[in-house]
């Protein structure tokens, strides 16, 4: 079997009179999950900040890049696979946190069914602190693929720690810090529908599970009182001098996203943390910070040439809306490519069957492109595997 072998799967099943459920491009896929989901969440998975030359520049970056096609070196078994912290995992994808993914679903559950999808597809999931069930029972959802935590660092510092044990009592493998969001960014499509979920209460439940928040909100809060509870600890802003503390917090893996700068990259594994995630949250946070793609590779760069931790992982997103997007941040160096709004989509489409269908579609074309073109082994696809075109 290879990941490529679905397309055999859906042809066989269209044979069988069993034509897909669910879109192959990214276009059908948006324009179907938006019409699915209510109102007030569309601008919210959609848009991103200002203009959104961002958000969109992330996605055609790509078109940039081109992969030269190789020949005669093909071969009938492909290898994916990726180490991550001491785990092989046999795609190189992962699901982005997205802070709004319980809400995507009728049911209100959709961050235990993205560990359900995680179950399914194994592709590690990446659970985010604004979820709509608490992360224990999210975790109780999840298979064998590696579960991270995303970590939005509240001020109150017992409470990140609060947070942080949790996920470790519960079975996560590793803590991912988020960066470049202790603000939330200017995001137009917001502002101009009033929507911001958590303001309405939503995908809290992380903090209305958790024993310091409750000293915090004092016994029986009402609405009100959680929601100002929730915004007046939400953002730390962070620095550098910051991370002594965070690391003192766990001995799990630790990971920071929204590293785009080499010598951030540089600092954080001196500082003892264990990967790097480069990311500008799909455009989300602050426009005009250019693609995220065009930051990776002196990032990548950065991370190899380290002394002491040059094998740590380099996880990338913002943008990847194919297998080929996949096959050029891998060659571009990324050891894994977290996905975004795709298997959101997905999910709001048609729920598990319907973000197993995104993941499996990607790594299916990421695979067959790998066969087509002659990049059979993951470590086949480096920087000389591509071309920079007009
Ligand atoms: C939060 O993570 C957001 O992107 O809105």
């Amino acid at each position: 079997m290879t990941f490529g072998d679905y397309q055999i799967e859906l042809y066989l099943g269209a044979l069988g009179g069993n034509l897909p459920q669910h879109p192959f491009t990214y276009a059908e896929l948006e324009a179907d999950a938006l019409a699915a989901l209510p109102p007030e969440l569309r601008t919210y998975v959609a848009g991103g900040s200002g203009t959104e030359s961002t958000q969109r520049g992330n996605a055609t970056a790509f078109d940039r890049w081109a992969l030269v096609p190789r020949m005669l070196r093909a071969s009938a078994e492909r290898d994916l696979s990726v180490e991550l912290f001491g785990t092989t995992v046999p795609s190189p994808l992962m699901m982005a946190p997205v802070g709004v993914l319980g809400l995507v679903t009728p049911d209100q559950h959709g961050d235990v069914h993205g560990a359900e999808v995680s179950a399914a597809t194994g592709v590690p999931f990446i659970g985010s602190t604004l979820m709509s069930d608490p992360l224990e029972d999210v975790a109780a959802a999840r298979g064998d693929a590696p579960l991270w935590f995303q970590l939005y660092t509240p001020k109150n510092r017992e409470l990140a720690a609060s947070l942080v044990s949790r996920a470790e009592k519960a079975g996560y493998d590793a803590i991912v810090v988020t960066l470049d969001t202790w603000v939330p960014g200017w995001r137009p499509r917001d502002l101009a529908s009033g929507n911001f979920p958590q303001l309405r209460g939503k995908a809290l439940a992380n903090y209305t599970s958790d024993p310091v928040f409750a000293e915090m909100t004092g016994p029986d809060p009402d609405l009100g009182t959680t929601v100002m509870t929730w915004v007046g600890t939400f953002g730390n802003p962070l620095s550098w001098d910051d991370l002594a503390w965070l690391r003192s917090l766990t001995d799990l893996p630790l990971v920071l996203k929204g590293i785009c700068h080499p010598d951030d990259a540089r600092r954080a594994l001196d500082e003892g943390v264990d990967g790097i995630y480069v990311s500008n949250h799909g455009g989300r946070q602050a426009n005009g910070g250019g693609a995220a793609i065009d930051w990776l590779p002196r990032v990548v760069e950065a991370v190899r040439s380290h002394p002491d931790r040059g094998e740590a992982p380099v996880v990338f997103d913002s943008g990847v809306r194919s297998g080929a997007d996949v096959v050029k941040a891998l060659a571009l160096g990324a050891s894994t490519v977290a996905i975004g709004r795709p298997y959101v989509y997905g999910l709001a489409l048609g729920g598990v069957a319907g973000a197993t269908h995104v993941l499996r579609s990607l790594q299916a074309e990421t695979d067959l492109i790998m066969a087509v073109d002659g990049y059979p082994h993951r470590a086949d696809l480096t920087p000389d595997a591509l071309v920079r075109v007009p």
